[in-house]
């Protein structure tokens, strides 16, 4: 298995390899990088697929395996067939006003925030707004509070502005620590980002939690120039099981930046579209709208794209538009079971399609152990990532967002492995 770091991305480069043309903010990322197990693990999946003709249970990366609604393919055939001129040129950056506007009314209605059409900002996936969020507010040596372990991009979007991740703890089952956090903030943070529903963990922060959250930053925030920022990422908080809520700071904590996508919920990942909204009740609101948009068109997007804006408020005013999150609740509790059953600890699973399970004491080595099992999976074409690769050894990270036969695979393979 190839180790983190070794370059065995093919990119010809790895710890201490020459940086050739790189930047050296580049190079000191991108070679040292710990995000690159997903990756890699994600590649020898498709390595052992070439190398034998057999099937691969491959747990690594976060694609969503369900297909768009049918609501939003129609939507994009009608669309196309029934439009005006000019619907594909170049637009205001932050987005169609009108789609904004759906938004805007939607987002207020669920949440119970007066946004405005300026709040939305369109953007390339959640992804390009955390982006343009980071340029438009990062100075170099801004450090971001985040509770670990992390979606580990965020790292990388970090450093693209020269700002430092500064991980805080969790509580039992990846709960929020509203007293970690405290901990971890100085005279340089500037933002706390939540990820709820969690990528890795699948935890889904409570009311209390965040009530504890906002306590802590009104406190903090004393004497301060400018209030922290609560950044929420939230892409998956509409794959939640069985009708269950996702509260958000939105309605505790005035200073709340909103950043969704559609990847995950509508199936869409690669079609890119996400927006951010901003919390009416923000400091400096009006220049940060404005720098929102400036920051889209100099990033290299100039907007996000045009018709996947145009299909949002079709497909999402539709009861049909959104994958069958049944779907990843069934993958999950099976694996979640079988995992238990060979020891694994782990929280029953209520959102997303990754599981976050600690190894069982008699997997656990001096080093966590996880590294040790992904070997032993990968020996029985099994594919996950250890949680070294979030920071957290001992555990391992599954995507349930796979095909039943996948699990159904994985589940024999992990008894054959570990069992
Ligand atoms: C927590 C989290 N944030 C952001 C993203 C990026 O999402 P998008 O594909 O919409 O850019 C992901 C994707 O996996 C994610 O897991």
């Amino acid at each position: 298995m190839p180790a983190a770091g070794s370059g065995a991305d093919g990119s010809g480069a790895g710890d201490g390899a020459p940086r050739g043309q790189l930047s050296s903010r580049v190079a000191d990322t991108l070679l040292a990088s710990r995000e690159s197990w997903t990756r890699r693990m994600f590649e020898l999946a498709a390595q052992l697929r070439a190398a034998q003709p057999l099937p691969v249970y491959d747990l690594s990366l976060g694609n969503p395996s369900l297909e768009p609604p049918p609501v939003w393919r129609n939507a994009v055939l009608e669309l196309l067939s029934h439009e005006p001129e000019g619907m594909h040129r170049y637009m205001t950056n932050a987005g169609f006003a009108e789609v904004r506007e759906f938004l805007a009314a939607r987002e207020g209605k669920r949440y119970g925030v007066a946004f405005e059409l300026a709040d939305v900002t369109m953007t390339v996936g959640a992804a390009g707004g955390l982006n343009v969020l980071a340029q438009a507010m990062l100075d170099p040596g801004d450090e971001v509070v985040v509770p670990a372990p992390y979606f580990s991009e965020y790292e990388h979007y970090c450093a693209t502005v020269g700002a430092r991740l500064v991980p805080a703890a969790t509580g039992p089952a990846f709960s929020l620590d509203a007293e970690a956090i405290a901990a971890a903030i100085g005279p340089r943070t500037r933002w706390v980002l939540l990820d709820s529903p969690n990528n890795p963990t699948g935890a889904v922060y409570d009311h209390g939690e965040l009530d504890a959250l906002a306590a802590v930053l009104r406190r903090a925030n004393d004497g301060r120039a400018r209030p922290i920022v609560v950044v929420e990422d939230a892409p998956y908080r509409d794959l939640v099981y069985d009708g269950g809520e996702v509260p958000s700071m939105l309605t505790r904590y005035a200073d709340t930046v909103f950043v969704t996508s559609h990847s995950k919920d509508l199936g869409l990942a690669g079609e890119r579209i996400g927006y951010l909204a901003l919390s009416p009740t923000m400091f400096g609101r009006d220049t940060l709208q404005r720098a929102l948009a400036y920051c889209t068109r100099i990033l290299g997007f100039v907007n996000a794209p045009a018709l996947m804006q145009r299909v949002l408020p079709r497909v999402l005013a539709d009861p049909g538009g959104r994958v069958d999150v049944a779907v990843y609740a069934r993958n999950c509790r099976r694996m979640a079971a079988e995992l238990r059953h060979l020891g694994f600890v782990l929280p029953e699973p209520r959102a997303g399609f990754f599981l976050f399970p600690q190894l069982p004491e008699r997997l656990r080595d001096e080093h966590g152990g996880d590294v040790a099992v992904t070997e032993r999976l990968v020996a029985e074409r099994t594919i996950v990532v250890p949680g070294t690769a979030f920071g957290t050894p001992g555990y391992l990270r599954l995507s349930m967002a796979v095909d039943e036969a996948t699990v159904d695979g994985a589940i024999a393979a992990f008894e054959r492995a570990l069992g």
